[in-house]
């Protein structure tokens, strides 16, 4: 009997603390698969106290039981990636690189950090680790693939055309073109080092579901970022939301089953672009210093604010969420009150919808009675009643179970609601 892929994706604009919930459900899935994305995201997982930094193996790797696999939809940086697996043993036949991924090399970084330079105050605030040249790359039909790295004297002579024909752009962006001999030798590194993980995902991936294995999807970064349907231009490169797993692995939407969207019970955003419910004021501070809102990929500090319940109906609707694992309400404790955005207005008038441009919308809020002691608690019924009420309210605005509440960063501190 073949199975359905259960598919975990974020509904905010990434950082949502799908880690936990992933690293939970990864404990009973067969595979784990990245569809989307690069190194550019990141959590981290601490199994037996030991710290595992993740950004782009899957997190099924701490799962011992567990393969994994990097989709087609994947930009790969083999340096990173390299690094990565170093903290890792016996990864053989429990890691898969798609071949039809694509190569983020190194000047790909340079390029987006040279781009973001350039665009002066309307700098997007990437990572700046590659991920939108990698992207464009792809799209304009000029990058280049893992598959590639079998023929590394082949792929040489494709990346040295390239940089000939984007010579002038380079030099304005003061990247110098490689050398030949020396590229060779880092792309057979990179050759050596990942051929024996490297194979065609999509047979693979059809050929587990056809077996009936149970098979994990986990998105990265967040809905608000999808390159379609987030706060376009501030968004990543990738198509982030449910959909980008069928193109990301080569599945087709009828074999994904239960989609699990995470939220935070508050609201972040890393980089710049639109945030109608951030909070300027102490109260914001308050919720990165509680929430540790910090970025695990770059350390950057993380804009906080309330829950934003009309992107959330968004969120919840493009990705077809069937329940939502509501992170971190532990860090909403201690507050008087908590307020919830409703709705929004733009040029004075009420939306409650997420529009073409979120750039003048002003929050509209319900404020929400505060609470103390949430931390911790593994029980629904055990919350405060104010808490309780908080996402009583938020599943009826957004018409969407919170089947899984977060209480604090330990596995066992987590309420599954009955
Ligand atoms: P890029 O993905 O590096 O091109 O960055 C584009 C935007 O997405 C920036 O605002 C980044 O801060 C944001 N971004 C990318 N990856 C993540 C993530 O994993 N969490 C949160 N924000 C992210």
């Amino acid at each position: 009997m073949s199975s359905k892929a259960d598919l975990i994706v974020g509904l905010q604009w990434g950082d949502e603390g799908k880690g936990k919930i992933v690293d939970h459900m990864a404990q009973t899935h067969d595979f784990v698969c990245r569809f989307a994305g690069g190194h550019n995201a990141g959590h981290t997982i601490v199994v037996d106290g030991k710290k595992h930094a993740l950004h782009l193996i899957p997190s099924g790797i701490l799962n011992p039981k567990a393969k994994n696999i990097v989709g087609n939809g994947v930009v790969l940086s083999p340096s990173n990636f390299i690094k990565e697996m170093s903290q890792f043993d016996n990864l053989k036949g429990r890691l898969f690189i798609s071949d039809k991924a694509h190569l983020l090399l190194p000047y790909h970084a340079l390029i987006d950090q040279a781009k973001e330079i350039l665009k002066g105050d309307k700098a997007i605030g990437t990572t700046g680790k590659g991920i939108g040249p990698a992207y464009s790359d792809k799209i304009a039909r000029v990058g280049h693939r893992v598959g590639e790295l079998f023929d590394c004297e082949k792929l040489a002579s494709k990346i040295i055309a390239y940089f000939n024909r984007k010579r002038d752009i380079f030099r304005v962006m003061n990247i110098p073109i490689p050398n030949r001999d020396e590229l060779i030798e880092e792309l057979e590194g990179y050759r050596d080092a990942l051929a024996p993980y490297i194979t065609d995902t999509t047979q693979l991936i059809w050929r587990v579901l056809y077996e009936g294995k149970r098979v994990l999807l986990e998105g990265a970064q967040g809905t608000m970022l999808d390159i379609d349907h987030g706060t376009y231009p501030y968004v990543t490169s990738s198509t982030t939301v449910s959909a980008g797993a069928c193109s990301g692995l080569g599945i087709n939407p009828k074999d994904i089953g239960k989609v699990t969207g995470i939220a935070k019970a508050y609201c972040t955003r890393v980089g710049n672009g639109p945030f109608p419910s951030e909070d300027l004021t102490q109260d914001g501070e308050r919720l990165r210093v509680n929430g540790h809102e910090f970025g695990t990929t770059t350390g950057r500090a993380r804009r906080c604010g309330w829950f934003d319940a009309v992107a959330m109906r968004h969120a919840v609707r493009i990705n077809g969420v069937d329940q939502i694992a509501l992170m971190k309400l532990d860090v909403l404790d201690g507050f008087s009150e908590v307020k919830v955005c409703v709705a929004y207005e733009i040029d004075g008038k009420k939306i409650d919808y997420v529009p073409y441009d979120l750039e003048s919308a002003k929050p509209i809020y319900k404020i929400f009675k505060g609470w103390d002691n949430s931390e911790g608690v593994k029980d629904f019924d055990k919350l405060p009643i104010e808490a309780k009420e908080y996402i009583l309210a938020i599943e009826e605005m957004i018409k969407c179970r919170v089947e899984i509440v977060s209480t604090s960063p330990d596995r066992e501190d987590t309420i599954i609601r009955k």
